[in-house]
């Protein structure tokens, strides 16, 4: 199990994603960031803004890469030679959903790909991308949540500068 993906939107980035990014850093040989191109989200920062966030947050890890993709994970990951998942488990709430892709990943990869659950350190239990960007669009001080970069970065889509 030496390289693993870590996949998401991180629309944008936060401290929780951040955790789990250094903890699986510390566990496996590399962790590849997959950040989703085709989100049906109709994400607040472009894949390149979403992308450059976490490569500036990331940069002090020798074993992270950050790496764009479009589609299926599944296929990604086969293109890359990685077989498992890791994916951050905040409460019961993110159970049932991230349960059904883990199992929908495992059954058409045809028991080739795992998903490993992280549970989120307590401090970022209740964080959430879409709770930062809620409190930033209202000015609110974000940075106890988001690394300075990513504060600024919501302060300027939001034209609060
Ligand atoms: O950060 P998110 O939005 O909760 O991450 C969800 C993600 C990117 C892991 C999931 O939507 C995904 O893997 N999308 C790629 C398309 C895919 O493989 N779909 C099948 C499983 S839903």
């Amino acid at each position: 199990m030496g390289k693993v993906i870590y996949p998401g939107s991180f629309d944008p980035v936060t401290y929780g994603h951040l955790d789990i990014i250094k903890r699986s850093a510390s566990m496996f040989e590399e962790v590849v960031v997959g950040v989703l191109s085709n989100s049906a989200k109709n994400p607040l920062f472009s894949l390149e803004e979403r992308t450059e966030m976490i490569v500036e947050a990331v940069k002090d890890y020798d074993n992270v890469t950050v790496i764009n993709f479009d589609g299926l994970l599944i296929d990604f990951m086969k293109k890359q030679d990685i077989s498992v998942i890791v994916r951050g488990l905040r409460a019961v709430t993110d159970f049932e959903y991230e349960l059904q892709i883990a199992q929908s990943n495992r059954k058409i990869s045809k028991d080739t790909i795992d998903t490993v659950f992280l549970t989120t350190s307590i401090e970022y239990a209740y964080l959430s991308s879409s709770i930062v960007k809620e409190y930033a669009r209202y000015g609110t001080d974000v940075s106890e949540f988001v690394p300075e970069y990513v504060a600024f970065k919501l302060k300027e889509k939001y034209k609060l500068m």
